[in-house]
């Protein structure tokens, strides 16, 4: 049995389902909604990392309002502030993707820890979590807040670690995000990469132990 830590944004909700909340109020053709949605994601990931390296902590909320920032002045569109935070907003109503809480539920009734660990902070994840239909399936949320950085840095794996009592390599990253995934097997934890895209591995960090292409894949080899 193992500490399962689970990312959140795009492994248990779809960051893609910002999309339906932009085309709304931006009015805009669709083409120019996904290159917004690609730019504000992309943003914020660098952002994250960014602000990790120059040591300049802000949670992951504010990171996601700049990111949005820069997106919406990359093309060209200004909209006022309470359309921006209406857009931000859809960070709090992302749909989880299929098969979510029973996977969570699945590797619980098989006797693992079941947590969330995010760079989103505490009340971003806990609105989310709620939101989703998540919260009640999962035993704790682990947020990368508790030690003022961001994965991929080892300080996040290894706050999960002793937050689950567990040792690293006791405790399994399952992540869509090819980057956590090398992070946290760096770091020494186990890793489950859900590749959906059917991306290739990150060429830096360490390969994934595992790798499925579902959620409840997921579950399938971990009984
Ligand atoms: C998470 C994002 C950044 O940590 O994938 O949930």
């Amino acid at each position: 049995m193992a500490g399962l830590c689970f990312d959140m944004y795009g492994t248990l909700c779809d960051t893609s389902s910002v999309r339906a909340r932009l085309g709304e109020e931006l009015g805009v053709a669709e083409t120019l909604v996904a290159a917004v949605d690609e730019t504000w994601r992309r943003k914020q990931l660098q952002y994250s990392y960014q602000s990790a390296q120059m040591d300049d902590y802000e949670p992951f909320w504010s990171i996601t309002t700049h990111a949005l920032d820069y997106a919406l002045a990359q093309y060209d569109l200004d909209p006022d502030a309470e359309t921006r935070e209406r857009i931000r907003d859809a960070y709090d109503h992302l749909e989880p993707f299929s098969g979510a809480a029973e996977t969570l539920d699945r590797l619980s009734a098989a006797g693992h820890d079941v947590v969330i660990l995010s760079n989103g902070n505490p009340e971003m994840l806990e609105r989310l979590a709620e939101n989703a239909g998540l919260l009640a399936h999962v035993d704790d949320i682990i947020s990368a807040h508790a030690v003022r950085t961001f994965k991929p840095d080892p300080a996040v794996y290894e706050h999960a670690a002793e937050t689950l009592g567990r040792s690293l390599p006791d405790c399994r990253l399952v992540s869509s995000n090819a980057w956590d995934v090398a992070g946290a097997g760096n770091a020494g934890m186990a890793t489950t990469w859900v590749n959906r895209q059917r991306d290739p591995p990150e060429t830096i960090g360490a390969e994934p132990d595992r790798r499925v292409t579902t959620l409840p894949a997921v579950a399938e080899g971990l009984r």
